[in-house]
């Protein structure tokens, strides 16, 4: 078969490690996806900043919304961030020339994902995002794949790195909160404005994303309760640590009588529990099925290797020609069956 091409938006952590991967273990993924997957153009800010790879063998693109409608790309990667600007515009102009679309971005998909999806079904295309939520572990092909012959009771989990990483090594090492924050940002941790890190927000994002597709619901970010973590003090954490506790922001999504509900907050969780022995950039999500019972998935939720696997996973989906609609269920069906639902007595 051809080879699959893509298009990449965005050099940065994510974005060097995708090309990182491709460059590394290109027999691995023709092997894996059934036909190559190549780079034809890429596009970032700056043109002659050095990123530490070999870039000389695609073309570059200036602009985001001209590499999106080449011709010679069949994906787009969206890889460059921001809920809007040229992430929203090259992302509409891809659906609107016919292309699949592949991004991390969750502030994109949690306050535009409807609509994209919308658009990207009407046009026969898809958006898939496995790295938008906790970064390298495989959990909306979990929620989709793995356990589609359940009905979902609850959804929740350790969804930031950042957060947890200052978390723990404010426990662990004593580190001030400035200190903790800066080891972070080393790490590539960080969105490009870290207030939505430490506000919750982008674990908010995370969790509507998650909860929409576990419970076949429209994404509502702006229905999450939300609670970051600027106001813990080292003092918050000796005080729950001498209880037996540790401090952990962690979100919660389930199906009530009252509708659905979304809580992303500071908690206390007990030492000795699997969350409470989460260290640094991990994030964890437990995933409750009717059938299946409990599942919880652990591993790095941010970074460049982790965050580019996911994103390649599913380009290789692609490729394989897997055409699963963006949340899971078709939107056009959701609404359907919300309709329906909605018209039982
Ligand atoms: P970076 O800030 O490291 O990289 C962003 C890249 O996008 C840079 O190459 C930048 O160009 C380019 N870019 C930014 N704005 C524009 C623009 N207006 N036009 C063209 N190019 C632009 O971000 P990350 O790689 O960390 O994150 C990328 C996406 O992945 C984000 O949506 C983020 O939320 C998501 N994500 C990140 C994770 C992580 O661990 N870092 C984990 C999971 C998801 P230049 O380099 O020239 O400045
Ligand atoms: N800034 C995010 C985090 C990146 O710290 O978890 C991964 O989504």
């Amino acid at each position: 078969a051809a080879p699959l091409r893509l298009g990449i938006a965005g050099l940065g952590t994510v974005g060097t490690g995708l090309v990182q991967i491709i460059q590394t273990h290109g027999d691995l993924m023709t092997a894996r996806a059934g036909r190559g997957v190549t780079i034809s153009a890429v596009s970032a800010r700056s043109r002659d900043k050095d990123r530490g790879i070999d870039l000389s063998a695609y073309d570059w693109e200036d602009d985001a919304v001209a590499l999106a409608q080449r011709d010679d790309i069949d994906v787009f990667v969206e890889l460059m961030g921001g809920s809007d600007g040229p992430a929203k515009d090259a992302t509409e102009a891809a659906i609107a020339a016919g292309k699949d679309v592949v991004t991390a971005n969750k502030a994109l998909l949690a306050l535009h994902g409807q609509a994209l999806s919308v658009a990207a079904e009407e046009a026969g295309r898809l958006i898939r995002f496995e790295a938008a939520v906790a970064g390298g572990i495989p959990v909306i092909k979990a929620l989709t794949e793995g356990l589609a012959g359940n009905e979902i009771t609850r959804v929740m989990g350790v969804m930031n790195g950042t957060c947890n990483y200052i978390l723990t090594r404010m426990e662990n090492a004593g580190l001030t909160y400035q200190q903790a924050f800066d080891e972070a940002d080393g790490l590539g941790y960080l969105e490009a404005d870290p207030n939505l890190d430490v506000g919750g927000i982008d674990a908010g994002h995370k969790l509507a994303l998650l909860a929409a597709i576990a419970f076949g619901t429209q994404v509502d970010f702006d229905a999450v309760e939300l609670e970051g973590i600027g106001a813990i003090t080292i003092e918050d954490i000796t005080q729950a640590a001498d209880m037996g506790y540790k401090i952990k922001l962690l979100g919660v999504a389930q199906m009530t009588g009252r509708g659905l509900e979304q809580r992303m907050s500071p908690c206390l969780v007990p030492d000795t529990s699997p969350l409470g022995q989460l260290q640094g950039g991990t994030n964890m999500v437990v995933l409750e099925g009717d059938a299946v019972g409990q599942i919880v998935l652990r591993g790095a939720g941010a970074g460049s290797g982790p965050t580019a696997s996911a994103v390649m996973a599913d380009i290789i989906d692609i490729a394989r020609g897997l055409r699963l609609p963006t949340f899971g269920q078709p939107a056009k069906g959701l609404r359907a069956a919300r309709a329906a639902r909605a018209a039982v007595p």
